[in-house]
């Protein structure tokens, strides 16, 4: 059986009057891609910000290897092996793309290092060969600025990659692309965590997305979890397709 990388056990979190986890268990098995689907506001950021640090849980607790995180940093969680790619990527936009990544790589050694040093840093050739691994190496001397929205996204994954995580959790990440380079992107990111060994978990509203990239699926709906299947036994579902997907 997998190994369980993750493991969320009666999470309970309420905003106010909003319930945005209501006795979440998960299990995150190691090899595993992992999408999370369900309707805004059903708290699917929320789990990620739970499990990454951002936000504690005010019942529950999550394990990660077996040790508990539930009340940890989020840089502590970092330097455990779980990174985090956001919905816009966050990077430095006047920096070029190997400043960003050396800049991410100094972070994960705790040596916060000033940019004249930069080019100097041990790590450049793994960071050099990561920004290949998701195919923007030719991106490396332009500033971020400079970079399409599909090229962010994949340089915010190998920033992701520098910190050498196990599980890298992602909101969302081919939100605010075309469409027509959703797919490219998609190829690109999951042969790129295969390479690496990296187990992912997914946010995904693009059910193709899912069909295609997921090797399990599970359904958030008003801060609980409704489902957890393969992509054909969920997406197959009536429930989910009438109060999920939405037809
Ligand atoms: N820090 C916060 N303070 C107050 N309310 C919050 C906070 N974070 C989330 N919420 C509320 O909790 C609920 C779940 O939010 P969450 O962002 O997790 O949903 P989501 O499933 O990610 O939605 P979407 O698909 O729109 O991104 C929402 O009603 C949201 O407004
Ligand atoms: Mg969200």
């Amino acid at each position: 059986m997998a190994n369980v990388l993750l493991s969320a056990k009666d999470i309970q979190i309420r905003f106010g009057g909003v319930i945005a986890a209501d006795g979440i268990n998960l299990d995150v098995l190691e090899g595993e891609n992992l999408a999370i689907i369900g309707p805004n506001g059903a708290g699917k950021t929320t789990f990620l910000n739970i499990s990454t640090g951002y936000l504690r849980p005010q019942a529950g607790t999550v394990t990660f290897l077996g040790q508990d995180i539930t009340a940890q940093l989020p840089r502590t969680i970092v330097k455990l092996g779980i990174a985090r790619a956001f919905q816009i990527p966050q990077l430095f936009l006047d920096q070029t793309v190997m400043e960003n990544m050396l800049i991410a790589a100094a972070s994960r050694r705790g040596h916060p290092s000033g940019l004249r040093a930069l080019s100097h840093m041990p790590e450049a050739p793994e960071m050099e060969r990561l920004l290949d691994l998701v195919g923007v190496k030719s991106y490396a001397k332009r500033t971020a600025r400079e970079l399409p929205e599909g090229q962010r996204k994949l340089v915010d994954i190998a920033l992701a990659l520098a910190l050498k995580p196990k599980l890298l959790l992602m909101d969302e990440p081919t939100s605010g692309v075309a469409s027509s380079e959703k797919l490219a992107i998609m190829d690109i990111l999951t042969k790129a965590l295969a390479e690496e060994k990296v187990t992912s978990v997914f946010v995904e509203h693009d059910m193709d997305m899912v069909e295609r990239y997921a090797n399990r699926v599970a359904v958030w709906n008003v801060g609980k979890i409704q489902k957890v299947g393969t992509p054909a036994e969920v997406l197959a579902d009536p429930k989910v397709r009438e109060q999920v997907i939405g037809i």
